[in-house]
Protein backbone atom coordinates (compact mmCIF):
# COMPACT_ATOMS: atom_id res chain seq x y z
CA UNK A 1 0.00 0.00 0.00
CA UNK A 2 1.33 3.24 -0.77
CA UNK A 3 2.78 5.75 2.07
CA UNK A 4 0.13 8.16 1.25
CA UNK A 5 -2.70 5.86 2.03
CA UNK A 6 -1.17 4.82 5.43
CA UNK A 7 0.38 7.51 7.41
CA UNK A 8 0.19 8.46 11.33
CA UNK A 9 -3.11 10.34 10.60
CA UNK A 10 -4.79 8.27 7.70
CA UNK A 11 -5.68 4.62 7.55
CA UNK A 12 -7.43 3.96 4.78
CA UNK A 13 -7.68 0.32 5.85
CA UNK A 14 -9.42 1.59 8.93
CA UNK A 15 -11.66 4.19 7.30
CA UNK A 16 -12.91 1.94 5.13
CA UNK A 17 -14.09 -0.29 8.24
CA UNK A 18 -16.01 2.47 9.04
CA UNK A 19 -18.52 2.45 6.49
CA UNK A 20 -20.28 -0.75 6.67
CA UNK A 21 -21.65 -0.77 2.85
CA UNK A 22 -18.43 -1.42 1.54
CA UNK A 23 -18.24 -4.65 2.56
CA UNK A 24 -21.29 -6.01 0.44
CA UNK A 25 -20.46 -7.37 -3.08
CA UNK A 26 -22.56 -6.18 -6.42
CA UNK A 27 -23.32 -8.64 -8.75
CA UNK A 28 -20.91 -11.52 -6.72
CA UNK A 29 -17.69 -8.64 -6.82
CA UNK A 30 -15.98 -6.81 -4.63
CA UNK A 31 -18.35 -3.27 -4.53
CA UNK A 32 -15.61 -0.29 -5.97
CA UNK A 33 -17.43 2.41 -5.16
CA UNK A 34 -16.33 5.59 -7.24
CA UNK A 35 -19.07 8.00 -7.09
CA UNK A 36 -18.93 10.14 -4.40
CA UNK A 37 -19.05 12.77 -6.11
CA UNK A 38 -22.56 12.14 -6.72
CA UNK A 39 -22.87 10.97 -3.11
CA UNK A 40 -21.06 9.55 -0.35
CA UNK A 41 -21.46 6.65 1.61
CA UNK A 42 -22.10 6.64 5.37
CA UNK A 43 -19.91 6.13 8.39
CA UNK A 44 -20.62 4.15 11.57
CA UNK A 45 -20.68 7.24 13.35
CA UNK A 46 -23.27 9.10 10.92
CA UNK A 47 -25.56 5.89 11.09
CA UNK A 48 -25.70 5.85 14.83
CA UNK A 49 -26.07 9.46 15.88
CA UNK A 50 -28.78 9.28 13.72
CA UNK A 51 -30.44 6.62 15.51
CA UNK A 52 -29.17 7.89 18.61
CA UNK A 53 -31.06 10.95 18.22
CA UNK A 54 -34.46 9.03 17.09
CA UNK A 55 -34.13 6.67 20.21
CA UNK A 56 -32.77 8.63 22.84
CA UNK A 57 -33.41 12.75 22.11
CA UNK A 58 -35.92 13.60 19.75
CA UNK A 59 -38.33 16.06 19.87
CA UNK A 60 -39.42 19.18 18.22
CA UNK A 61 -36.94 21.69 17.99
CA UNK A 62 -37.33 25.79 19.41
CA UNK A 63 -41.01 24.85 20.57
CA UNK A 64 -41.16 22.75 23.68
CA UNK A 65 -40.44 24.19 27.23
CA UNK A 66 -39.81 20.83 27.59
CA UNK A 67 -37.00 18.76 28.80
CA UNK A 68 -36.55 16.26 25.62
CA UNK A 69 -37.01 19.30 23.39
CA UNK A 70 -34.53 21.40 24.96
CA UNK A 71 -31.90 18.42 24.69
CA UNK A 72 -32.82 17.99 21.03
CA UNK A 73 -32.86 21.84 20.72
CA UNK A 74 -29.23 22.02 22.18
CA UNK A 75 -28.18 19.10 19.55
CA UNK A 76 -29.53 20.67 16.51
CA UNK A 77 -28.15 24.35 17.37
CA UNK A 78 -24.41 22.79 18.38
CA UNK A 79 -24.55 21.62 14.92
CA UNK A 80 -24.84 25.47 13.44
CA UNK A 81 -21.61 25.99 16.09
CA UNK A 82 -19.98 23.08 14.27
CA UNK A 83 -20.70 23.77 10.99
CA UNK A 84 -19.91 27.77 11.31
CA UNK A 85 -16.41 26.62 12.88
CA UNK A 86 -16.41 24.04 9.69
CA UNK A 87 -16.30 26.71 7.44
CA UNK A 88 -14.82 29.31 10.21
CA UNK A 89 -17.42 31.86 9.21
CA UNK A 90 -17.39 34.71 11.99
CA UNK A 91 -20.17 33.65 13.45
CA UNK A 92 -23.05 30.48 13.72
CA UNK A 93 -25.96 33.35 12.84
CA UNK A 94 -24.23 33.02 9.17
CA UNK A 95 -25.20 29.75 8.93
CA UNK A 96 -28.62 28.23 7.26
CA UNK A 97 -29.64 24.90 7.00
CA UNK A 98 -31.55 23.89 3.73
CA UNK A 99 -32.29 20.67 2.46
CA UNK A 100 -29.51 20.83 -0.18
CA UNK A 101 -27.28 23.30 -1.87
CA UNK A 102 -29.57 23.31 -4.90
CA UNK A 103 -32.07 24.62 -2.21
CA UNK A 104 -29.84 27.42 -0.84
CA UNK A 105 -28.80 28.83 -4.12
CA UNK A 106 -32.53 28.94 -5.35
CA UNK A 107 -33.16 30.79 -1.45
CA UNK A 108 -30.40 33.48 -2.36
CA UNK A 109 -31.73 33.66 -6.11
CA UNK A 110 -35.12 34.37 -4.75
CA UNK A 111 -34.37 36.48 -1.83
CA UNK A 112 -31.09 38.00 -2.12
CA UNK A 113 -32.02 38.13 -5.96
CA UNK A 114 -35.30 40.04 -5.66
CA UNK A 115 -34.63 42.47 -3.14
CA UNK A 116 -31.03 43.53 -3.91
CA UNK A 117 -30.60 42.95 -7.89
CA UNK A 118 -32.05 45.62 -10.40
CA UNK A 119 -33.14 44.87 -13.49
CA UNK A 120 -30.17 45.33 -16.13
CA UNK A 121 -27.98 44.19 -13.41
CA UNK A 122 -26.06 41.39 -14.30
CA UNK A 123 -25.35 37.55 -12.58
CA UNK A 124 -22.23 35.46 -14.11
CA UNK A 125 -21.78 31.94 -13.67
CA UNK A 126 -19.34 29.75 -15.49
CA UNK A 127 -19.01 27.33 -18.23
CA UNK A 128 -18.63 24.35 -15.84
CA UNK A 129 -21.30 25.17 -13.66
CA UNK A 130 -23.86 22.33 -11.91
CA UNK A 131 -27.75 22.85 -13.32
CA UNK A 132 -27.96 24.26 -9.96
CA UNK A 133 -25.99 26.93 -10.06
CA UNK A 134 -27.68 27.95 -13.70
CA UNK A 135 -31.34 27.30 -13.52
CA UNK A 136 -32.12 29.42 -10.42
CA UNK A 137 -30.92 32.57 -12.30
CA UNK A 138 -32.50 31.80 -15.14
CA UNK A 139 -35.52 31.76 -13.54
CA UNK A 140 -34.63 34.96 -11.96
CA UNK A 141 -33.38 36.62 -14.93
CA UNK A 142 -37.30 35.97 -16.69
CA UNK A 143 -39.42 36.95 -13.42
CA UNK A 144 -36.74 40.05 -12.97
CA UNK A 145 -35.12 41.66 -15.16
CA UNK A 146 -31.44 40.64 -14.96
CA UNK A 147 -28.90 39.22 -17.15
CA UNK A 148 -27.25 36.07 -17.13
CA UNK A 149 -23.33 36.25 -18.45
CA UNK A 150 -21.40 33.17 -19.01
CA UNK A 151 -18.02 33.29 -18.42
CA UNK A 152 -15.58 30.88 -20.38
CA UNK A 153 -13.17 28.21 -19.65
CA UNK A 154 -9.95 27.27 -21.17
CA UNK A 155 -9.76 24.12 -23.02
CA UNK A 156 -7.57 22.75 -19.77
CA UNK A 157 -10.91 23.59 -17.61
CA UNK A 158 -10.11 26.56 -15.69
CA UNK A 159 -11.66 29.72 -15.54
CA UNK A 160 -10.76 32.06 -18.27
CA UNK A 161 -9.97 35.53 -16.82
CA UNK A 162 -9.33 37.69 -20.05
CA UNK A 163 -13.32 36.56 -20.54
CA UNK A 164 -14.06 37.35 -17.30
CA UNK A 165 -12.80 40.84 -17.32
CA UNK A 166 -14.86 41.23 -20.18
CA UNK A 167 -17.90 39.89 -18.80
CA UNK A 168 -17.66 42.13 -16.28
CA UNK A 169 -16.23 45.19 -18.76
CA UNK A 170 -19.53 47.59 -18.17
CA UNK A 171 -20.10 47.48 -14.28
CA UNK A 172 -23.50 46.02 -14.53
CA UNK A 173 -22.21 42.46 -12.51
CA UNK A 174 -23.46 42.65 -9.32
CA UNK A 175 -22.81 38.47 -8.65
CA UNK A 176 -19.88 35.97 -9.63
CA UNK A 177 -21.76 32.28 -8.90
CA UNK A 178 -19.32 29.96 -9.71
CA UNK A 179 -18.09 26.27 -8.09
CA UNK A 180 -15.11 26.10 -6.16
CA UNK A 181 -14.50 22.39 -7.68
CA UNK A 182 -16.01 21.35 -10.78
CA UNK A 183 -18.25 18.10 -10.64
CA UNK A 184 -17.44 17.40 -13.91
CA UNK A 185 -13.51 18.02 -14.62
CA UNK A 186 -11.98 17.94 -10.71
CA UNK A 187 -10.90 21.35 -11.56
CA UNK A 188 -10.47 23.75 -7.93
CA UNK A 189 -10.95 27.63 -9.07
CA UNK A 190 -8.80 30.15 -7.33
CA UNK A 191 -11.65 31.18 -5.21
CA UNK A 192 -9.89 34.22 -3.08
CA UNK A 193 -8.45 35.34 -6.56
CA UNK A 194 -12.03 35.26 -7.90
CA UNK A 195 -13.58 36.73 -4.73
CA UNK A 196 -11.02 39.76 -5.19
CA UNK A 197 -11.78 40.07 -8.59
CA UNK A 198 -15.29 40.27 -7.95
CA UNK A 199 -15.21 42.44 -5.15
CA UNK A 200 -12.47 45.11 -6.21
CA UNK A 201 -15.35 45.39 -9.54
CA UNK A 202 -18.67 45.94 -6.91
CA UNK A 203 -19.73 42.61 -6.97
CA UNK A 204 -20.31 39.63 -4.83
CA UNK A 205 -19.04 36.19 -5.15
CA UNK A 206 -21.47 32.86 -4.23
CA UNK A 207 -19.55 29.62 -4.24
CA UNK A 208 -21.02 26.14 -5.10
CA UNK A 209 -18.66 24.34 -2.66
CA UNK A 210 -20.51 20.95 -3.02
CA UNK A 211 -17.79 19.01 -4.10
CA UNK A 212 -14.64 20.81 -2.79
CA UNK A 213 -15.86 20.78 1.06
CA UNK A 214 -15.11 17.30 1.00
CA UNK A 215 -11.60 17.41 0.16
CA UNK A 216 -10.36 20.72 1.11
CA UNK A 217 -10.63 23.02 4.57
CA UNK A 218 -12.85 25.91 3.24
CA UNK A 219 -12.12 29.54 5.42
CA UNK A 220 -14.60 31.62 4.35
CA UNK A 221 -13.21 34.39 5.99
CA UNK A 222 -9.71 34.18 4.17
CA UNK A 223 -11.57 33.46 1.03
CA UNK A 224 -13.88 36.67 1.69
CA UNK A 225 -17.09 34.15 0.25
CA UNK A 226 -20.18 36.24 -0.11
CA UNK A 227 -22.33 33.18 0.12
CA UNK A 228 -21.24 29.55 0.84
CA UNK A 229 -22.90 26.65 -0.17
CA UNK A 230 -22.93 22.40 0.09
CA UNK A 231 -25.06 19.55 0.52
CA UNK A 232 -24.34 17.45 3.22
CA UNK A 233 -24.53 14.02 1.83
CA UNK A 234 -21.66 14.36 -0.22
CA UNK A 235 -19.47 15.07 3.35
CA UNK A 236 -20.48 11.43 4.61
CA UNK A 237 -23.45 12.93 5.89
CA UNK A 238 -27.31 12.11 5.03
CA UNK A 239 -29.29 13.82 2.42
CA UNK A 240 -32.18 16.17 2.99
CA UNK A 241 -29.40 18.29 4.55
CA UNK A 242 -27.73 21.61 3.44
CA UNK A 243 -26.15 24.63 3.76
CA UNK A 244 -26.13 28.17 3.44
CA UNK A 245 -23.29 30.56 4.61
CA UNK A 246 -23.88 34.00 3.94
CA UNK A 247 -22.24 37.40 5.82
CA UNK A 248 -24.30 38.59 8.70
CA UNK A 249 -24.53 42.06 6.87
CA UNK A 250 -25.81 40.16 3.67
CA UNK A 251 -28.20 37.72 5.61
CA UNK A 252 -30.12 41.00 7.69
CA UNK A 253 -30.85 42.75 4.59
CA UNK A 254 -32.17 39.51 3.22
CA UNK A 255 -36.03 39.02 3.17
CA UNK A 256 -37.83 35.38 3.99
CA UNK A 257 -37.74 32.70 1.71
CA UNK A 258 -40.14 30.62 2.68
CA UNK A 259 -43.32 31.60 5.27
CA UNK A 260 -44.58 29.70 8.12
CA UNK A 261 -43.95 28.66 11.69
CA UNK A 262 -40.00 29.33 13.21
CA UNK A 263 -39.26 32.03 10.45
CA UNK A 264 -41.42 35.13 12.20
CA UNK A 265 -41.12 37.55 14.84
CA UNK A 266 -44.95 37.88 15.55
CA UNK A 267 -47.86 37.14 13.37
CA UNK A 268 -51.36 38.79 13.65
CA UNK A 269 -54.12 38.56 10.58
CA UNK A 270 -53.09 42.00 9.10
CA UNK A 271 -49.44 41.55 8.98
CA UNK A 272 -46.14 39.21 10.28
CA UNK A 273 -42.84 40.31 11.18
CA UNK A 274 -39.53 38.17 10.72
CA UNK A 275 -37.01 36.65 12.97
CA UNK A 276 -33.43 37.71 12.79
CA UNK A 277 -30.91 35.15 10.77
CA UNK A 278 -30.28 32.37 10.90
CA UNK A 279 -33.95 31.50 12.37
CA UNK A 280 -35.66 34.19 9.13
CA UNK A 281 -34.51 31.04 6.35
CA UNK A 282 -35.57 28.01 8.74
CA UNK A 283 -39.53 27.54 7.86
CA UNK A 284 -40.91 25.09 9.48
CA UNK A 285 -39.90 21.76 11.46
CA UNK A 286 -36.16 21.55 9.98
CA UNK A 287 -34.43 18.28 9.43
CA UNK A 288 -33.35 17.68 12.56
CA UNK A 289 -32.19 14.00 12.41
CA UNK A 290 -30.52 14.66 9.25
CA UNK A 291 -29.12 18.08 10.74
CA UNK A 292 -27.67 15.85 13.43
CA UNK A 293 -26.43 13.54 10.74
CA UNK A 294 -24.49 16.13 9.15
CA UNK A 295 -22.46 17.26 12.45
CA UNK A 296 -21.42 13.54 12.90
CA UNK A 297 -20.18 13.53 9.82
CA UNK A 298 -18.14 16.82 10.18
CA UNK A 299 -16.65 15.00 13.31
CA UNK A 300 -15.51 12.61 10.92
CA UNK A 301 -13.70 14.23 8.66
CA UNK A 302 -12.47 16.60 10.46
CA UNK A 303 -11.34 13.65 12.77
CA UNK A 304 -9.15 12.51 9.71
CA UNK A 305 -7.89 16.32 9.50
CA UNK A 306 -7.89 17.90 5.88
CA UNK A 307 -4.32 17.59 5.71
CA UNK A 308 -4.81 13.99 5.45
CA UNK A 309 -7.60 13.67 2.88
CA UNK A 310 -5.64 16.16 0.52
CA UNK A 311 -2.53 13.82 0.62
CA UNK A 312 -4.87 10.71 -0.08
CA UNK A 313 -6.25 12.59 -2.62
CA UNK A 314 -4.01 13.63 -4.32
CA UNK A 315 -2.22 9.97 -4.46
CA UNK A 316 -5.53 8.75 -5.83
CA UNK A 317 -5.58 11.56 -8.69
CA UNK A 318 -2.44 11.20 -9.72
CA UNK A 319 -2.41 7.19 -9.83
CA UNK A 320 -5.59 7.76 -11.69
CA UNK A 321 -4.71 10.10 -14.30
CA UNK A 322 -1.43 7.88 -14.52
CA UNK A 323 -3.46 4.66 -15.57
CA UNK A 324 -6.41 6.22 -17.32
CA UNK A 325 -3.71 7.53 -19.70
CA UNK A 326 -2.38 4.40 -20.24
CA UNK A 327 -5.54 3.12 -22.03
CA UNK A 328 -5.55 3.74 -25.60
CA UNK A 329 -8.82 5.26 -26.76
CA UNK A 330 -9.47 6.82 -23.29
CA UNK A 331 -9.82 10.55 -23.09
CA UNK A 332 -9.62 12.17 -19.73
CA UNK A 333 -11.65 15.57 -20.09
CA UNK A 334 -9.73 18.72 -18.85
CA UNK A 335 -6.05 19.35 -17.54
CA UNK A 336 -6.57 22.03 -15.24
CA UNK A 337 -2.92 22.60 -12.90
CA UNK A 338 -5.34 22.63 -10.07
CA UNK A 339 -7.42 19.29 -10.33
CA UNK A 340 -9.05 16.93 -7.20
CA UNK A 341 -10.80 13.82 -7.19
CA UNK A 342 -12.91 13.86 -9.88
CA UNK A 343 -11.95 12.62 -13.26
CA UNK A 344 -14.44 12.36 -16.13
CA UNK A 345 -13.57 9.85 -19.86
CA UNK A 346 -14.84 9.64 -22.85
CA UNK A 347 -13.91 6.08 -24.75
CA UNK A 348 -13.63 6.01 -28.42
CA UNK A 349 -16.62 4.02 -29.97
CA UNK A 350 -18.07 2.97 -26.48
CA UNK A 351 -21.06 5.87 -24.95
CA UNK A 352 -20.76 6.57 -21.47
CA UNK A 353 -23.78 4.92 -20.54
CA UNK A 354 -22.18 1.07 -21.92
CA UNK A 355 -19.34 2.18 -20.46
CA UNK A 356 -20.90 2.66 -16.79
CA UNK A 357 -23.02 -0.28 -16.98
CA UNK A 358 -20.18 -2.89 -18.02
CA UNK A 359 -18.03 -1.46 -15.38
CA UNK A 360 -21.35 -2.12 -12.70
CA UNK A 361 -21.52 -5.76 -14.06
CA UNK A 362 -17.95 -5.72 -12.26
CA UNK A 363 -18.94 -4.32 -9.31
CA UNK A 364 -17.81 -0.91 -10.28
CA UNK A 365 -19.71 1.78 -9.38
CA UNK A 366 -18.91 5.16 -11.69
CA UNK A 367 -21.54 7.65 -13.11
CA UNK A 368 -22.68 8.32 -16.53
CA UNK A 369 -24.20 11.21 -18.61
CA UNK A 370 -24.06 15.21 -18.58
CA UNK A 371 -23.87 15.20 -14.89
CA UNK A 372 -26.48 18.11 -14.20
CA UNK A 373 -23.66 20.01 -16.74
CA UNK A 374 -25.60 19.35 -19.76
CA UNK A 375 -24.02 23.33 -20.94
CA UNK A 376 -20.90 22.16 -19.78
CA UNK A 377 -20.87 19.20 -22.31
CA UNK A 378 -21.70 21.31 -24.73
CA UNK A 379 -18.65 23.38 -24.30
CA UNK A 380 -16.57 20.21 -24.15
CA UNK A 381 -17.70 18.59 -27.39
CA UNK A 382 -19.27 15.62 -25.71
CA UNK A 383 -23.03 14.93 -25.13
CA UNK A 384 -21.94 12.54 -22.10
CA UNK A 385 -18.97 11.24 -20.33
CA UNK A 386 -17.89 8.24 -18.17
CA UNK A 387 -17.09 10.22 -14.30
CA UNK A 388 -15.08 8.51 -11.44
CA UNK A 389 -15.09 10.24 -8.46
CA UNK A 390 -13.14 9.63 -5.12
CA UNK A 391 -13.60 9.41 -1.22
CA UNK A 392 -11.92 8.58 1.88
CA UNK A 393 -12.50 5.31 1.56
CA UNK A 394 -11.17 5.42 -2.31
CA UNK A 395 -7.77 2.70 -2.43
CA UNK A 396 -5.29 2.26 -5.31
CA UNK A 397 -6.82 -0.38 -5.28
CA UNK A 398 -10.17 0.55 -6.25
CA UNK A 399 -8.41 2.64 -9.46
CA UNK A 400 -6.60 -0.34 -10.55
CA UNK A 401 -10.20 -2.08 -10.81
CA UNK A 402 -11.49 0.48 -12.38
CA UNK A 403 -8.29 0.73 -15.02
CA UNK A 404 -8.88 -3.53 -15.46
CA UNK A 405 -12.80 -3.11 -16.22
CA UNK A 406 -12.20 -0.54 -18.88
CA UNK A 407 -9.65 -2.57 -20.35
CA UNK A 408 -12.60 -5.24 -20.14
CA UNK A 409 -14.89 -3.04 -21.60
CA UNK A 410 -12.87 -2.16 -24.18
CA UNK A 411 -12.47 -5.56 -25.14
CA UNK A 412 -15.98 -6.05 -25.61
CA UNK A 413 -16.26 -2.77 -28.07
CA UNK A 414 -13.22 -4.46 -30.05
N1 LIG B 1 -24.25 16.86 -8.38
C1 LIG B 1 -24.08 15.47 -8.22
C2 LIG B 1 -23.10 14.90 -9.21
O1 LIG B 1 -22.27 15.58 -9.71
C3 LIG B 1 -25.34 14.74 -8.18
O2 LIG B 1 -23.16 13.73 -9.48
Amino acid sequence: MSAALKTDSFDVAAIRNDFPILSQTVHGKKFVYLDSGASAQKPRAVIDAMVHVMEAQYANVHRGLHWMSERTSDAYEAVRDKTAKFLNAAGRDEIIFTRNATESINLIAYTYGRASLQPGDAIVVSEMEHHANIVPWQMLRDSHGVELRIVKITDAGEVDFASLEEKFADGKVKLLAVTHMSNVLGTYTPVERLAKFAHQRGAKILLDGCQAVVHRQVDVQAIDADFYVFSGHKLYGPTGIGVLYAKREILEAMPPFLGGGDMISSVTYERSSWAKPPYRFEAGTPAIIETIGLGAAIDYVEAIGFPAIAVHERALTDHALAVLSNIGGLHILGSAQDRGGVISFTMDDVHAHDIATLLDRQGIAVRAGHHCAEPLMGRLGVTSTARASFGVYTTMEDIDALAAGLLRVKQVFA
